[in-house]
């Protein structure tokens, strides 16, 4: 019975935290973000267009505002790392939702390859998708 409780709140959790991101992601150019998982999203470009830039701007330079702040992508120092983009991409930080039951890994590595060499980033090194395997979070299907 406590296990069922738990298991209840957890899921109850779960989607609460859905439910409010919801407005947020809507801002997103494509209805696709709300639904489920991805569909035909076949670039990093893309992928940015239609999940990041609402929070972290076209250009990448972020926003503040309304209590809230959104780093700017561009000329970060911390994307020198391509683990660290994909690690918060996968699993969230901070303010920033996880997106790793929205998209999927070979979009994950797609995005950040595209944040690393735009908006004045010039990184050379490709992020691959065999580095990324192992980050993504081990949720349960409520949860994603
Ligand atoms: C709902 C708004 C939102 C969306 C959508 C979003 N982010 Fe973020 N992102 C944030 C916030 C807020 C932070 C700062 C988190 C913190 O440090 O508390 C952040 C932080 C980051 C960071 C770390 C920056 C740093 O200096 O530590 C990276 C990298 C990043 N986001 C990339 C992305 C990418 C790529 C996407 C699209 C797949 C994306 N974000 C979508 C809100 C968002």
């Amino acid at each position: 019975m406590r296990k069922f409780l738990l298991l209840t709140s957890l899921v109850v959790t779960a989607g609460l935290v859905t439910t409010s991101l919801t407005p947020v992601v809507g801002h997103a150019d494509s209805a696709s973000a709300v639904d489920g998982k991805m569909q035909a999203l076949p670039d990093g470009e893309a992928v940015y267009h239609h999940v990041c830039q609402s929070c972290h701007m076209p250009d990448g330079k972020g926003a503040v505002g309304a209590g809230a702040r959104f780093p700017a992508l561009a000329g970060n120092p911390k994307l020198q790392s391509a683990d660290y983009p994909a690690y918060v991409v996968l699993n969230g930080h901070g303010g920033m939702p996880w997106f790793s039951g929205l998209l999927n890994d070979q979009q994950v590595v797609n995005v950040v390859n595209y944040i690393r060499t735009h908006f004045g980033n010039h990184y050379t090194d490709t992020l691959k998708l065999e580095d990324i395997s192992g980050m993504r979070p081990q949720l349960s299907a409520e949860e994603e």
